[in-house]
């Protein structure tokens, strides 16, 4: 083409004008990616993209139907104009690799196609949810929990994730909450930035890593009412001290990308807030990866009413956001808002700038193919550490609730019977996110208590009832093997009879997995009332009854806490909790797990959580009515289990806490120190928490806020003296300038093993 040009040049103009494709001499090449700088290579390409070129690094289109040829599907069409810069949830090397080779080999330029999916709890190896996991209070297990998705998924063809999801939420009724961590925002960033390093790891090129996406940002997860969508109306300082935290932490620590969040907040949809997009996570944090708009999310823009297809594209463009997921807005109006100047060459240049450099960081330019690995995946996938991981990591994320006269862990019985809706099933067990469609191999319940019990030890097994009332519900159930319906009087009459002569009833109930997660709100979070006639039944029987709650949110289940003996609230365990659970109730592990989210006593209290505030009229700790203080008249404000709440087959004795000095200079520390002691019989590990209140500032305060925790293995009889140093670091809060600062005067000092039951004492900041 040079001696071409050379020698005709007139000819070559011609030709360039009628095919400005030019193709061969634009087209990336290996030598170019390895012979420039990052910076050099993406200015190089920048400077050869057509105006339509970088729109279409913007767009994450529905790749519909690739089967049963990718390469002639319509989206391979839409790849080799050039019209799209990633895809999503599409899985296996055979297809991926088609889709890459149509953008490598047939767009004009070679740009890799992102390949991202929902990988939020494990591929093929599935994990708990988020939320139980967040109950181990380890983000080692998360840490873990993410390389191994990573390692899994990346030799399925997909390099990002649609996680972690770290949106706090108070309210059980928000079907989502089971993808988080919970209500806590020092706990919830810890976690936060777990899975940011198990994903990315330190090298995001790397064939085994691949690239998160913190989600959603921001507020999802205070929903009014618990409604899925619904709008997140707080202040700017309750955001800023509560719910921004963990998206924070995750950009702390080098998330690659953000996705912007279904809500609005301050009557402004957050896909199109400029002061969340651009003032607070680029501005305030220094973001420096590309933000995807939720699905749709940006054409919901025109459902909540701030404008047309233009409009919405123009406002949530100007706010920040990249890359448009499904809407196909930015495909539609970019250009046109770029010819009316409305956007400029620089901005859309920075926005196709942030695709190019994560594809780039990702290593896709210097193999597009580095993440189609079957030989790898063969390996990799289910693997014998993977799922031996995914057990142990299981039963260290079930919260024992109740435990009396220590009926757990099983022994000495003869006759275990197994009832309950929930008690046979093994898709259930997986949560909503798995991409796994082969859950039936997932371990089941009754066989692996059978095999951990041993041969001498009938286990029995009877259904007991149906799930839900109402078959209405059902239309959302897409686990027909959980939900099969029966006739309740039939299948109670035979629980009835399965229990006869059981020396235990283990009572397996709750929620399936359709009952949470996207678009599953819950008005009423009370145990259905054929799970409850199927309880009543079992407590009458008088046989020791211990239930073992799956559930994706926590449930108000106050009655059912009176009946049961034990409970075990096992979540959604993965594809290992059936072995993981009989772990636990057999005493092979000795449970540790404590709640990261509250349980409310009744619906009706929800949002509830620990770090509230004081209010004006606040009733004592334990009290339940006075007249025209902060209550219900009907129930007390307590709630069932309270934050950092769980016990385990050994209990634990707290001392007081001694500070090594009641007063702290501004640039000074503390230490608040505390005897632990295992009185019971068995050896095991406590969560040690720390929690503190500011006494008096300049805004509100809540009640109090865990700082810290420890975990703390103590054998039967041993005592540890556990100590935390408190910075004023500890103390700082956003003020209503939203500055970040710590206010003279006094400090309360918490620390106990849960949010309620705690040892005090004071000291001064000066
Ligand atoms: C919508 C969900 O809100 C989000 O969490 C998910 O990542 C996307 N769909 C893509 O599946």
């Amino acid at each position: 083409m040079r001696i071409l040009r050379m020698m005709f040049p007139a000819a070559v103009a011609l030709l360039s004008a009628i095919c400005p494709a030019d193709a061969f001499a634009q087209r990336i090449t290996a030598e170019e990616v390895a012979g420039k700088s990052k910076d050099e290579f993406i200015d190089g390409l920048l400077g050869r993209m057509t105006v339509e070129e970088k729109i279409g690094q913007l767009n994450l289109p529905s790749y519909g139907n690739v089967k049963p040829d990718a390469k002639k599907s319509e989206i391979a069409g839409r790849i080799s104009r050039g019209e799209v810069g990633g895809i999503f949830n599409i899985f296996g090397v055979d297809d991926i690799r088609a889709l890459q080779e149509v953008a490598v080999e047939k767009s004009r330029l070679g740009i890799p196609i992102i390949i991202g999916a929902d990988i939020c709890q494990g591929y093929k190896t599935t994990f708990p949810v988020p939320l139980a996991l967040s109950c181990s209070w380890k983000p080692e297990n998360i840490e873990e929990v993410a390389r191994i998705s990573a390692r899994e998924v990346s030799a399925d063809g997909v390099c990002w994730t649609y996680s972690p999801m770290v949106d706090i939420s108070r309210d059980a009724r928000w079907g989502r909450v089971k993808e988080g961590a919970g209500e806590d925002p020092y706990l919830g960033s810890l976690m936060a930035a777990a899975w940011v390093r198990g994903y990315q790891s330190d090298n995001l090129s790397a064939d085994t890593t691949i690239m998160a996406c913190v989600k959603h940002f921001a507020l999802y997860g205070a929903a009014e009412a618990g409604r899925d969508y619904n709008p997140a109306d707080m202040s700017r300082v309750t955001a800023m001290n509560y719910y921004m935290q963990p998206y924070k932490a995750a950009v702390d620590a080098g998330v690659g990308s953000v996705m912007s969040s279904f809500n609005e907040f301050e009557s402004i949809p957050a896909t199109g807030n400029s002061w969340l997009l651009h003032d607070i996570l680029r501005g305030h944090w220094g973001f420096k990866g590309f933000v995807v708009s939720d699905y749709l999310s940006i054409s919901e823009m025109m459902n909540h009413g701030v404008g047309y297809s233009e409009d919405v594209t123009l406002q949530a463009f100007k706010a920040g956001v990249d890359m448009d997921m499904i809407a196909d807005l930015y495909h539609a109006n970019l250009k046109g808002l770029i010819d009316e100047g409305k956007i400029s060459m620089a901005e859309l240049d920075d926005a196709c700038r942030r695709m190019l450099v994560a594809k780039y960081d990702l290593g896709l330019f210097h193999n597009p193919y580095r993440y189609c690995n079957p030989e790898r995946g063969k390996k990799e996938m289910r693997s014998a550490a993977n799922l031996a991981a995914a057990r142990r990591i299981a039963a260290e994320s079930y919260v024992l609730l109740k435990n009396d006269g220590g009926i757990l862990p099983l022994s000495g019985v003869r006759k275990v019977a197994v009832v309950g809706p929930l008690a046979d099933s093994r898709a259930n067990m997986s949560g909503s996110w798995t991409k796994d469609e082969a859950t039936g191999r997932y371990n089941g319940l009754v066989e692996n208590l059978r095999d951990a019990l041993g041969g001498d030890v009938e286990v029995v097994y009877s259904r007991g009832s149906n799930l839900v009332d109402s078959e209405k519900y059902e239309y959302n159930f897409t686990n027909r093997e959980t939900n099969k319906r029966g006739d309740d009087k039939v299948l109670l009459a035979d629980a009835l009879k399965a229990v006869e002569g059981a020396d235990v009833i283990i009572a397996a109930m709750g929620e399936s997995l359709d009952m949470s997660g996207e678009g599953d709100s819950r008005a009423i979070l009370e145990m259905p009332e054929c799970q409850e006639r199927l309880m009543d039944a079992l407590d009458a029987t008088g046989i020791p009854v211990v239930m073992v709650l799956f559930t994706g949110r926590p449930l108000a289940m106050e009655r059912q806490d009176r009946q049961a003996d034990a409970i075990l609230n096992v979540w959604e365990g993965g594809s290992e909790a059936g072995l993981a659970i009989a772990d636990v109730l057999t005493g092979k592990v000795n449970p540790t797990a404590k709640l990261t989210m509250t349980f409310p006593r009744v619906t009706g209290q929800c949002p509830i959580y620990y770090n509230h505030k004081n209010t004006g009229r606040p009733v004592a700790p334990g009290e339940w009515y006075r007249p025209f203080a902060s209550n219900y008249i009907d129930v007390p404000n307590e709630p069932l289990y309270p934050f950092g709440y769980g016990l385990s087959y050994t209990d634990y004795e707290y001392g007081d806490v001694t500070l090594s000095s009641v007063e702290m200079s501004s640039t000074g520390k503390i230490t608040a120190s505390v005897a632990v002691t295992n009185t019971g019989r068995r050896d095991g590990e406590e969560i040690v928490q720390l929690y503190l209140r500011d006494m008096v500032r300049s805004i509100t305060p809540p009640v109090k806020e865990l700082k810290d925790y420890r975990r703390v293995a103590l054998k039967a009889g041993e005592t540890k003296t556990v100590i935390f140093e408190i910075t004023v670091d500890d103390l700082k809060f956003y003020n209503s300038s939203l500055d970040y600062v710590a206010e003279p005067g006094e400090f309360t000092v918490m620390i106990g093993g849960n949010s309620r039951d705690v040892k005090t004492a004071k000291f001064m900041l000066k």
